[in-house]
């Protein structure tokens, strides 16, 4: 009987129990032997496997996190880890592999398939940066998550006149930021993507009282050039100038954590039961993904190294909703 086994790496999303969920129970379906291996790479590399069964992924579809554990595993990017990677599966007879995770975790799956592994990989990351699928799983719970908290800000925002810098995660990309900023409302949205000058976030936030608002809120990306601690430092040094009252709000990993929504679930879903698909059709080395609505595998090559770019547009759309 042919073997599989499943991973999850890098850092959790939500929506990844239930892809582990789709893989192991499709892949049972297709009468392959199915193993998790806990702690990602590095369980990968110090042979962690535990046997999975259809009913060891009973009741994890709603759970956030992950059942196997993840790591960010340096060790993987060594030969010597590669190769020790590669003979925990020799050693069990294991064939495929399947990889949940964002870049740096794909990235690994590129290198263990060049070795002669067969690897599917499953996007999953909620910075939704991974070239090859439209959307990540946990995006769209994280942007939830996101949303909540700037409505909740909101409440006191209005009640004390006062502005808010809500920092949101996604790395590098503003993609969190520009989603939860466009459908939070808020009145300046901050991104790496676009350049930011604290003078004119300090503008549009003036000029948002002097319309009428009660309230400021700016939804701030991690990785932009000025992040929230940078902002609040600048929005301090000229206050006298400004005359506004600013509190700074980071959400940080509460955006990772929780329940998958249904969005997440249904991805996660139908990209697990895809990576099995994949395998079973003898293609590897490819990340499976979801492109205008359909799946889509793209050669793992394609992927590594690449982001996608964020649709600097909505950023205009943005600021004329925030008038
Ligand atoms: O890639 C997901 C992510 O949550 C990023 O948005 C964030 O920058 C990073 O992981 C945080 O990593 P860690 O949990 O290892 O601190």
């Amino acid at each position: 009987m042919k073997g599989l086994a499943v991973l999850t790496s890098g850092g959790d999303a939500p929506g990844m129990n239930a892809a582990i969920r789709a893989v192991v129970r499709t892949a049972v379906a297709e009468g392959l032997d199915v193993y998790g291996v806990r702690h990602g790479y590095t369980g990968l590399i110090g042979g962690n496997f535990i046997p999975l069964g259809r009913r060891d992924v009973g009741g994890i579809l709603q759970q956030g996190g992950t059942i196997l554990g993840t790591t960010r595993c340096s060790e993987l990017v060594t030969e010597e880890g590669q190769e020790k990677a590669m003979n925990q599966m020799k050693t069990r007879a294991l064939q495929h592999l399947v990889v949940i995770g964002g870049n740096g975790s794909q990235a690994g799956a590129y290198a263990l398939s060049q070795r002669g592994l067969s690897v599917v990989g499953v996007a999953s990351t909620i910075d939704n940066d991974l070239a090859g699928s439209d959307i990540t799983i946990g995006a769209a719970t994280a942007i939830d998550v996101a949303l909540e908290s700037i409505d909740r800000l909101r409440t006191t925002a209005s009640s004390l006149h006062r502005g808010f810098l809500v920092e949101v995660m996604g790395r590098n990309c503003g993609y969190l930021a520009a989603m939860a900023g466009i459908a939070g409302g808020a009145e300046a949205i901050v991104v790496p993507e676009a350049p930011s000058d604290p003078e004119a976030v300090a503008m549009e936030l003036r000029d948002a009282y002097a319309r009428g608002k009660s309230h400021a809120i700016v939804v701030v990306a991690e990785g932009a050039e000025y992040d929230a601690a940078a902002l609040a430092k600048y929005f301090a040094e000229h206050h006298a100038r400004l005359g506004f009252e600013l509190r700074v709000c980071k959400l940080g990993h509460i955006q990772r954590g929780g329940s998958p929504g249904v969005a997440d679930r249904m991805l996660a879903t139908r990209l697990g039961a895809a990576a099995t698909d994949a395998l079973q059709a003898g293609e590897h080395g490819v990340l499976v993904g979801v492109v205008d609505g359909r799946l889509v595998r793209t050669p793992l090559r394609d992927v590594v190294g690449r982001t996608k770019p964020l649709d600097t547009s909505l950023l205009e759309l943005a600021r004329v909703l925030a008038q």
